[in-house]
């Protein structure tokens, strides 16, 4: 049996193949095959490895941490590795939080409602149509990119309202046009569905990430702080895609000057172990009593050490001012695209670059473009509501002139399978 027959046997179909590619090991980039093909991987095992594959102070970090422990329930005794990754993420936020970790993204999804409804003794969430927020069963109830991820499971939590994000491709709408419809939308849920005083917690992506890559209008995320702040609502920022630098701050709310109540953390956050955490005002974080939420797992040692390693290699290789530098140029290699009546938008905020395809033809179009640069050795990932959109996350530290020249395939590739593409 070849390597796909014995995965076809073992494994579950229910996580979908994306590519045939047998992989043998990354380094830097790039992702080597078994057969001995190199691709560059512009989707880092989505926005995890933010510094690329094998970086030697993050395998260092490891090693030593392993030679430690590798694991210890994070209640038998104080552990530094902990200690010393929480007042890192703590130094980047701001005084006066507190951390949580868990595992991954969905789970700390899970801790941001456990906690708002604990200390507000309120029922209700707000999320945002287009967001996703994980697959456990609460963290599912918030997510809300694709039918085939929810419906299979209902009823999920109760009490979880739903409204539009300020989408401007998705609603056809100008920012500003988006940002007022949906400022309409929220106060009209909260007079005609969930009284206000019922509500504990909004929760929302600063930058929609599986819902396509897409930045809302500035005053946005101000706006909605006040509306929790009038209200005694927390309000929860998911960075778990737009986090650790990716947008040329450390979080994506960081772009604002908003001061959110949680800080939802995942993916880049372990260096390429599982790890996520919550930031809570201490405030909050100081009610949620002893033993009424826990984990086994969460916080390992070995992914704090390879997560604080990752940071420190952002802050000390200036990895956010390049994710900057790198999205603008992404921007300005991609802008002939925009020309195309088959593309809808060219966006981005540091490396989350995305292109998105116009019509009903997007998705197919989309799905095109990626066989066509695997093929020339570059991988890519979809993202959108109806996978009409292309999404780039490559590592933060990637080589200027191997990302421009991913780019302007990519531009190239566009062309030609649009060109191909039936008339009508
Ligand atoms: C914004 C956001 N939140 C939560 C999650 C869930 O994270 P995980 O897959 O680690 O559970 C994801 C995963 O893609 C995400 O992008």
């Amino acid at each position: 049996m070849d390597i796909a027959q014995r995965y076809e046997a073992a494994m579950m179909p229910v996580q979908p193949m994306e590519t045939e590619l047998s992989i043998s090991h990354g380094q830097g980039s790039y992702l080597y095959t078994v057969d001995g093909r190199r691709y560059l991987d512009l989707a880092t095992g989505i926005a995890v490895n933010a510094v690329g594959y094998g970086h030697p102070k993050v395998i260092q970090a490891i090693e030593d941490q392993a030679r430690r422990h590798l694991h210890l329930y994070s209640g038998t005794g104080y552990q530094d590795a902990l200690i010393d990754y929480a007042e890192a993420i703590l130094a980047e936020i701001g005084s006066g939080y507190k951390i949580f970790f868990g595992n991954s993204g969905t789970e700390a999804v899970e801790a941001a409602i456990k906690l708002a409804r604990f200390v507000t003794g309120r029922p209700g969430v707000i999320a945002f149509r287009g967001g996703f927020h994980g697959r456990s069963l609460g963290a599912l109830s918030l997510t809300d990119s694709a039918a085939r991820y929810r419906s299979p499971y209902e009823p999920l939590l109760p009490s979880v309202y739903h409204v539009p994000y300020p989408a401007p491709t998705r609603l056809s709408m100008q920012p500003a046009e988006a940002l007022r419809f949906v400022q309409l939308q929220l106060e009209s849920l909260l007079e005609t569905d969930i009284a206000p005083d019922r509500v504990a917690l909004i929760v929302l992506e600063p930058i929609q990430g599986e819902g396509g890559y897409v930045i809302p209008p500035d005053g946005f995320l101000p706006w909605l702080q006040e509306l929790a702040n009038a209200h005694g609502i927390l309000l929860a920022v998911d960075e778990v895609q737009s986090g650790m630098g990716r947008t040329g701050r450390m979080f994506a709310y960081q772009h604002t000057a908003i001061s959110p109540d949680i800080v939802i953390m995942g993916k880049a956050l372990g260096g390429g172990m599982p790890l996520s955490a919550i930031a809570a005002r201490a405030a909050l974080a100081n009610q949620w009593a002893p033993g009424s939420h826990g984990t086994t797992f969460g916080g390992n040692p070995v992914s704090c050490a390879a997560g604080l390693a990752t940071l420190q290699v952002i802050k000390d290789e200036n990895l956010m001012a390049q994710s900057d530098r790198l999205g603008a140029l992404a921007l300005e290699r991609l802008a002939p695209l925009r020309r195309l009546e088959a593309v809808r938008d060219v966006r981005g905020r540091g490396l989350m670059v995305a292109v998105e395809f116009a019509g009903e033809a997007g998705g197919a179009l989309a799905q095109r473009v990626m066989e066509d640069m695997l093929a020339e050795g570059v991988i890519l990932h979809m993202a959108g509501l109806r996978h009409e959109v292309i999404r780039l996350m490559p590592p933060l530290n990637i080589d200027k002139e191997r990302f421009a020249q991913a780019l302007d395939l990519l531009v190239r590739t566009v062309m030609a399978a649009t060109a191909a593409q039936p008339a009508g």
